[in-house]
């Protein structure tokens, strides 16, 4: 699999013969300036974790620019359509997809939806991702919750992509146990650094994973990994 950042909690995951971009939001971040463009990113799928502008702010022009088909909460693709990107697969919790990539399930988060504009947004998710040979997840934007066992239980994740910013979403501390949770030891960290209330320590936050046995990644943004 390979991981592109883009800033924030945006990233591109090439896996499977597919180029799945999530939560969009690059022209609008300071940090992502000068080193990526919206107006180059690929996508076939996007996928939208909830309506936030820190999560949607790229969404229609890329959608646009790219076709790409935008997987999230019915209420979010019903905003969508309403500004006409039709290519889009409506879900909502508990709910799963099979997609030519692998199978695509809309899960728990414990935080909040509206869309830029003020519409409400639905449910706030997280993605399961299951390519087959390989399964991964992202949390959205989310306090950690109990609920995150049932994904340890029912998946065998390989890579977590987990909020680690504090503030808005859970911090380090929690991440780590969230980790646990989901039974996965392979972590990359998002939404962080954007703004000043979410700026973090990224010696501190790796340590607590290694002291858990676990390892963190902060990517660098522009910078592409394979995992
Ligand atoms: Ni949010
Ligand atoms: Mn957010």
């Amino acid at each position: 699999m390979k991981v592109t950042y883009y800033g924030h909690s945006c990233f591109l995951i090439e896996e499977a013969g597919a180029k799945i971009l999530f939560d969009p939001f690059i022209s609008p971040n300071e940090l992502a300036s000068g080193k990526v463009s919206a107006d180059r990113v690929e996508a076939d799928y996007i996928l939208v974790t909830h309506g936030h502008e820190d999560h949607t702010a790229d969404l229609v022009s890329i959608a646009e620019r790219t076709g790409a088909k935008v997987v999230a909460a019915f209420e979010i693709t019903t905003w969508l359509q309403g500004k006409g990107i039709e290519n889009v697969h409506p879900m909502n919790l508990g709910g799963s997809v099979e997609l030519p990539f692998g199978k695509v399930k809309y899960v728990a988060a414990v935080h909040s939806s509206v869309l830029p504009d003020g519409t409400y947004g639905g449910n706030p998710g997280g993605f399961v991702i299951n390519f087959g040979d390989l399964c991964i997840y992202n949390a959205g934007d989310t306090a950690l919750t109990l609920d995150m066992q049932l994904i340890g239980r029912a998946f065998d994740v390989d890579h977590a992509f987990l909020p680690v910013g504090d503030n808005f979403t859970m911090g380090a501390d929690d991440a780590v146990i969230a980790a646990q949770y989901v039974k996965c030891k392979s972590v990359i960290g998002m939404h962080y650094d954007t703004f000043p209330y979410i700026e973090i320590d990224k010696n501190e936050a790796k340590a607590k994973f290694e002291d858990a046995g676990a390892n963190l990644t902060l990517m660098e943004i522009g910078e592409t990994i394979e995992l």
